[in-house]
């Protein structure tokens, strides 16, 4: 089933008169195709659960349009969307076992929906079975860690068959080697059931390595719509090139002159295609190569080796970024005693932004 958001805005009043409305959801117009699992991805604030709430219809759209596959379901009520939704506090309901939560929704089916007893405990077992708890049944919530209630919400969010899921930040309250492994169990569980799957984190290496397609907000502006990688090879902007990476990106202040570029008195690249201008520069820490002859003249203040590569912590007078990080193979790592590096930079690695911090393309010569 895909999803079809239509100059979807969200305003919220200010309760203090004085201050401006909230607007947390800013014109959204995107397409979630059929069977892909998309990341929402964004600082804390930005209208991510806003998002999900009108896609489920827990909040009502100020202006725009919502379709699941063609039909228009803006207006629709919740419970006729046919959503699973995994809050980002899932409550699980504390005196009743799992099956009980599990089958809890399907007890909601009304009319002619209503389904028999037996139907109900082989859906609630075949859900169970999909995250891998069905030998938990008949526990209670209290009595199973944080990652097992985890997979029992998504459980009760599946039974019904969702055309679309809804996946609010669903990991956030696991320590971090049950979150690698849940996130990998909700990629599998969606792989297979193919429903279209939406899924919410501020965390960019989880979005990474789940997403089919990540959308970045920020501010309730949809900031780039891309896959993984071409969100972190070829961002739009400067927010989003910082806010994908670990460690992040260098930021420096440069100009281009005459076709090079600039990083305070040093020329380090040259670059056609871009008018004279001061400008944001951005280097990705990978993006670094020792060079005894490089353009670049950088401070050394900590080398830390952790194995095959070595991160160097490094500082320049052009840099914004406090403090700047490359990484660069352990073979050429400088020794202890080092006051001071020199590196050529990568072209691809090296991206540019208007004072407005949009990206301006170059070509490397
Ligand atoms: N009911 C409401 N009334 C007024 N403002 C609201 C309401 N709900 C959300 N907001 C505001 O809308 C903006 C977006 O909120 P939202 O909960 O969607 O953010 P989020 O991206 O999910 O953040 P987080 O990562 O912290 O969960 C915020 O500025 C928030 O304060
Ligand atoms: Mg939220």
């Amino acid at each position: 089933m895909k999803v079809v958001l239509q100059n979807l805005t969200k305003t919220f009043p200010n309760r203090n008169k004085k201050l401006p409305d909230v607007t947390a959801v800013n014109d959204f117009t995107f397409e979630i195709p059929d069977g892909q699992l998309i990341g929402l991805l964004g600082p804390s604030g930005c209208g991510k659960s806003t998002t999900l709430n009108l896609i489920c219809g827990l909040e009502k759209p100020t202006s725009g349009k919502i379709f699941f596959g063609e039909d228009d379901v803006t207006d629709l009520p919740p419970e006729n969307r046919g959503v699973g939704l995994v809050f980002q506090n899932y409550a699980l309901y504390p005196h009743m076992t799992v099956r009980q939560n599990i089958m809890f929704p399907l007890q909601n089916f009304k009319g002619k929906d209503k389904l028999p007893k037996e139907e109900m405990l082989r859906r609630v077992e075949e859900a169970a079975r999909l995250v891998q708890i069905e030998q938990l049944l008949d526990r209670k919530p209290s009595e199973m860690s944080g990652g097992q209630q985890q997979r029992v919400a998504i459980a009760r969010a599946l039974v019904k068959m969702p055309r679309v899921l809804l996946l609010d930040e669903p990991l956030s309250n696991l320590d971090a080697r049950l979150r690698l492994q849940t996130r990998e169990e909700i990629r599998r569980i969606q792989r297979n059931t193919g429903i279209t799957t939406i899924f919410v984190t501020h965390d960019q290496e989880e979005a990474m390595s789940i997403s089919d397609l990540i959308v970045v907000m920020k501010d309730g502006i949809i900031q780039q719509i891309d896959k993984p990688q071409n969100v972190y090879d070829d961002p739009r902007n400067l927010f989003v090139a910082k806010f994908l990476g670990t460690p992040p990106i260098n930021v420096y202040k440069g100009q281009v002159r005459s076709g090079w570029l600039w990083l305070g008195e040093d020329k380090v690249l040259h670059v056609s295609g871009v008018e004279d201008q001061e400008l944001w520069v951005g280097v990705r820490p990978e993006g670094y190569i020792p060079r005894e002859d490089g353009p670049l003249h950088c401070a050394l203040k900590a080398v830390e080796v952790m194995g095959r590569d070595t991160s160097v912590v490094i500082s320049h007078a052009a840099a914004v970024s406090d403090p700047l990080r490359a990484i660069i193979s352990s073979e050429l790592a400088p020794g202890p005693e080092a006051r001071e590096i020199r590196f050529a930079l990568k072209p691809n690695k090296v991206y540019l932004f208007d004072l407005d911090e949009q990206r301006l393309p170059f070509t490397a010569e």
